[in-house]
């Protein structure tokens, strides 16, 4: 049985959550491995995060894997990345669709390889239940140029509106996150979810993500729960 502590930011879980999922490499640095060995840690405490977000009551995650500003590390980080992307997007969406969600990606994707955008294609296409809770991941995702992108496919619609744009963003369809999570000390967005982050309750910890663990994930939602959000009002 629930705890009333736990049932408290139950009722009020933020419905949609964003993850800036950063610190991997420090992470390798303080423990001398290489960052290929923080990347795949980080990659392995996905599913147990989310996994108790969806429990607590979120229906949505919003992950930022992979920024359009991150192609510009070295080409063997990199490349690391996309092979670890490679390696893992099909067995994490196999375990995400086991504990009954979907997944989606956001972001250009025109970027990867074509064998990494047959996984994604593949994985979007099992996404049967529109009412499953969403694992959307942002993947060489830019928030500005999602915006330029949003608002160029809107003026050519003949129709620049707030609607209109939104209806173009990659989160089309999706409400604006409750809350965006930053792990890994630094505070700011580093170019995620720019327009939809206009109301969202910002949560910084200096937590390491490999290191992020569901007790610290609750006691945010704890904190959600009496935040007072006015909206303007
Ligand atoms: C986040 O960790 C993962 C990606 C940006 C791909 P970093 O790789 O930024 O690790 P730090 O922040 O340098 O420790
Ligand atoms: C943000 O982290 C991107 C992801 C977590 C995918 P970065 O490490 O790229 O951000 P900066 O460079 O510290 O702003
Ligand atoms: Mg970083």
């Amino acid at each position: 049985m629930k705890s009333n502590k736990e049932s408290t930011f139950t009722l009020s879980a933020p419905n949609h959550v964003g993850m800036i999922m950063d610190g991997n490499r420090r992470w390798a640095r303080k423990r001398l491995l290489p960052r290929a060995a923080g990347h795949r840690a980080g990659a392995k405490n996905v599913v147990p995060i989310v996994g108790c977000a969806f429990d607590c009551g979120v229906k949505i995650v919003t992950l930022y894997v992979f920024s359009t500003e991150n192609a510009g590390r070295s080409e063997d980080e990199v490349t690391a990345l996309i092979d670890l992307i490679r390696d893992q997007a099909k067995p994490m969406a196999d375990k995400l669709i086991e504990i009954g969600a979907r997944v989606s990606y956001a972001g250009d994707r025109s970027y990867f390889p074509q064998d990494v955008r047959d996984i994604m294609d593949e994985v979007e296409r099992r996404n049967t239940n529109p009412d499953a809770p969403l694992v959307n991941m942002a993947m060489n995702y830019s928030g500005r140029s999602e915006i330029v992108r949003a608002c160029a496919l809107a003026a050519q619609s003949g129709n620049v509106t707030q609607e209109s744009i939104e209806r173009n963003l990659y989160t089309a369809g999706l409400p604006d996150p409750d809350m965006i999570i930053r792990t890994g000390g630094e505070k700011r967005l580093s170019n995620f979810l720019l327009y939809q982050a206009a109301y969202s309750e910002l949560f910084f910890t200096d937590t390491l993500w490999p290191d992020f663990n569901t007790a610290e994930l609750k006691s945010m939602f704890e904190e959600y729960s009496h935040r007072t959000r006015r909206i303007g009002r």
